[in-house]
């Protein structure tokens, strides 16, 4: 089981449209997936068609280790695919947290129990470098890192990278960035193929070779509930997500080097 964290402390950058589609393509491969919501904003849930207001159990009840994760997981329609939802409850228990043992660790501790369960976890991060974001990073053996392509895209991943340093010093020296994924790239604009390249600078050999385009059906998917597979699996976004889910494994398992 590989566990894979879709991290970036900014908002709206497209980690929960990149979980979704990235896990959903996971499991078009034959691959067994679980995907995590650990966001309290729980669009990851909401994405898949589950309405927030009907569910007895969540993420919120992991952390606080009043649940198995084994009874928060939902079946999905996908075959493969298996949902771990969060709501708004667990900012609370984020904060109840704050001072209890072992509160870096929780997830990590709770991830142990399916580990024959999967093939891939993949982790939407909330936007923030918060008590969830490092449970995230120390359950977690890869980071992906979507960019958005506009002009304050390298704004923060210094702090974000200094982060990821501290969790391999200490309690996960095994993390390693996984990739860079640029988002909603407009090749009608020069910024944004300006940013991409800048990306491509930045983080030498890490970006993948297929960039997220700026795609209306991505955007629209999921009012829909479904992943853009599902909703438009012609649209250019669905190709590139299916295109990225290949080169991670790719990376992963080392298959022909993507
Ligand atoms: N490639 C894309 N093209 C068009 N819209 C996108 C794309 N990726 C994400 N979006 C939209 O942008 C918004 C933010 O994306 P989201 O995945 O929720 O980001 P985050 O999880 O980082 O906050 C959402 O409304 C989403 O539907
Ligand atoms: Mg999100």
């Amino acid at each position: 089981m590989k566990v894979i964290s879709i991290t970036n402390q900014k908002g709206g950058v497209g980690k929960t449209t990149s979980a979704i589609n990235i896990a959903y393509f996971l499991s078009k491969m034959g691959k067994r997936v679980l995907l995590l919501d650990f966001d309290p904003q729980g669009n990851a849930t909401s994405g898949l068609g589950v309405d927030k207001n009907e569910l007895n159990l969540t993420m919120a009840d992991v952390v606080a280790g009043e649940a198995a994760l084994k009874d928060v997981i939902l079946e999905t329609e996908y075959k493969g695919l298996s949902l771990a939802p969060a709501t708004p409850v667990l900012a609370n228990t984020e904060v109840e947290l704050a001072n209890v043992q072992g509160r870096f660790t929780r997830l990590k501790t709770a991830l142990e129990t399916v580990r024959e369960d999967y093939d891939y976890v993949i982790l939407d991060s909330p936007p923030s470098l918060s008590l969830l974001t490092v449970n995230g990073f120390i359950a977690s053996d890869f980071l992906v890192l979507p960019v958005q392509a506009e002009f304050y895209a390298m704004e923060g991943l210094g702090q974000l990278l200094e982060s990821m340093k501290l969790v391999k010093k200490g309690m996960n020296p095994g993390l390693e960035l996984l990739g860079v994924l640029p988002t909603m790239v407009d090749s009608r604009t020069t910024l944004s193929g300006q940013v991409h390249e800048e990306i491509k600078k930045f983080f030498p050999g890490k970006v993948f070779k297929t960039p997220i385009p700026r795609n209306i059906r991505l955007a629209e998917a999921p009012s829909h509930g479904v992943p853009v597979g599902v909703y438009d699996r012609f649209s250019k976004g669905s190709w590139a997500y299916k295109a990225v889910a290949k080169e991670i494994v790719a990376r992963i398992e080392g298959e022909n080097n993507g």
